[in-house]
């Protein structure tokens, strides 16, 4: 499975642990930040976005300090449900009611252990359709 991922200055050691820790899981499209050096949030939000609005069926991984910013940015675009999880239990629910297709993570309020178990949980984890479809069938402003 291909994931898109990014994240910004924040989130850049994570991202790159991340992608350490699941290599042997997950291909990764990787749309940087590539350095600790200070960026802008959207830059790196705003092409994952296009990029999970473009094609159906994709998932991502978006960093950031407190995950707020690139969850902003990335819910902009149609058909992207990004979803902040600072535990397992969050990001199950996030797949199991909400389909969330971009799982998002508060790189200084985690530790790298806790959010290798969120991505595992997230990524293992079905939405559960029913009732929850109409909702989420409801989020998009057409
Ligand atoms: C960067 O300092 C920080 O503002 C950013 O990573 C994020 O937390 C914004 O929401």
């Amino acid at each position: 499975m291909e994931i898109i991922i990014a994240a910004d200055h924040a989130g850049f050691e994570l991202k790159e642990a991340i992608k350490q820790h699941f290599s042997q899981k997950f291909q990764y499209c990787d749309l940087g930040t590539f350095s600790s050096d200070s960026v802008d949030y959207p830059d790196f939000a705003h092409p994952l976005g296009e990029k999970i609005a473009q094609k159906k069926d994709s998932m991502g991984i978006l960093i950031c300090g407190t995950g707020n910013g690139v969850a902003m940015t990335a819910n902009k675009h149609s058909d992207v449900r990004a979803a902040l999880a600072w535990n397992t239990e969050i990001a199950a629910l996030a797949r199991q009611h909400n389909n969330a297709n971009v799982l998002v993570l508060p790189a200084r309020f985690i530790s790298a252990e806790i959010a290798f178990e969120i991505v595992a949980t997230f990524f293992q984890t079905a939405f559960e359709g029913g009732r929850h479809e109409r909702r989420v069938n409801k989020i998009n402003i057409h």
